[in-house]
């Protein structure tokens, strides 16, 4: 039998990575949305292009969460997203709000599933989901850190002229402006890329990359990124689906990993069928802890507004 994967909000972000999962055939989707016709539309369009691509998936689009009865994984990317001027703090309220009612109405489709976290602010919406789904820390996970870190990648291939696939790259922290690029446990094939990029440059790379999401919303102006978004949670839906054992930068619930307890903050996860199946603990310069620190505090004073601290 297929595995089933819901996404919910058939906006830019839900629709492309229905797009993606069907292209790498990796499950069966349900695609869900508050808005009547749109997730129905758009499923029945991505299943006729299934002939095309060779792929043999039920894409099914429904405002009904009796049909995502049973789903592996829950991806939820439901919620308003960023217009030029806006922060991702600014939809904090709306937000919580339908993640709320979200979780709720999923958790009781499908008990035993899997959450991917998208809708913004980022970890502060993971923390919402994690404490209204009720359900244990490995299966609440936000997705941030694997589009980060592309970016990071994407920037640093460019700067050295090599292969996106040479490039590794480490964010860590909040999705937001206090994230914490670590070019130290960044590499070109394996080479530190601090020993390739002079320090200035690297910043300026690091600096790009913490507003990577406000330098798209700037060009598209009615809405936020979605092609990469949609792209590094479908890279973490593959590795629980195929049970990958794959180390990538997700917003994890921390329990005293990095000395930090009772908040959700990007941290190299070990993804495999079970969840998050193990936090890896890297040693922090003094400078990044104090990063890392900040970027934390700046996500608990979020989940302070909206009582899930
Ligand atoms: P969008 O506006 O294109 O789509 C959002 C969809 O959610 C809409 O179709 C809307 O009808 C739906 N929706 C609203 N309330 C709902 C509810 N109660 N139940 C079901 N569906 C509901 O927005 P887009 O670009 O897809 O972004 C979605 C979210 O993801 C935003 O909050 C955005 O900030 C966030 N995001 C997060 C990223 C990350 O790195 N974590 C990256 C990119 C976007
Ligand atoms: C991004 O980083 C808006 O969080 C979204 O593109």
């Amino acid at each position: 039998m297929r595995k089933k994967v819901t996404i919910v909000g058939a906006g830019n972000v839900g629709a492309t990575a229905a797009h993606w999962i069907a292209a790498k055939e990796l499950a069966d989707v349900v695609l869900i949305d508050v808005i009547e016709g749109v997730p129905q539309g758009k499923a029945l369009d991505l299943s006729q292009a299934m002939p095309i691509e060779k792929r043999d998936c039920s894409i099914v689009g429904t405002n009904d969460y009796a049909d995502t009865a049973n789903s592996d994984i829950v991806v939820i990317t439901a919620g308003i997203a960023r217009k030029p001027g806006m922060s991702r703090d600014d939809l904090l309220n709306t937000n919580f709000k339908i993640m709320s009612e979200v979780v709720e109405k999923v958790v009781k489709a499908s008990p035993n599933t899997i959450l991917i976290i998208v809708s913004n602010p980022l970890d502060a919406m993971a923390q919402t989901a994690f404490k209204k789904a009720g359900l244990p820390r490995e299966r609440v996970i936000g997705m941030a850190g694997v589009l980060d870190s592309a970016r990071f990648r994407t920037f640093i291939a460019e700067e050295l002229k090599v292969s996106v696939e040479n490039v590794t790259a480490f964010v860590l922290g909040g999705h937001g402006d206090t994230m914490v690029p670590l070019s130290r446990y960044s590499t070109m094939a394996g080479i530190p890329i601090t020993e390739l990029i002079e320090p200035t440059r690297l910043k300026e790379l690091e600096t790009r990359t913490a507003n990577g999401g406000a330098e798209i919303v700037k060009h598209l102006k009615t809405g936020s990124a979605y092609y990469a978004p949609s792209a590094a949670a479908v890279e973490m839906v593959e590795a629980i689906l195929k049970d990958k054992k794959k180390i990538l930068p997700c917003a994890a619930y921390l329990q005293g990993e990095y000395g930090i307890s009772g908040l959700y903050v990007g941290v190299p996860c070990k993804l495999g069928a079970k969840g998050l199946e193990q936090i890896i603990e890297i040693k922090l310069t003094a400078e990044e802890q104090t990063a890392l620190n900040k970027s934390a505090e700046a996500v608990r004073e979020l989940c302070t507004v909206i009582g899930v601290a």
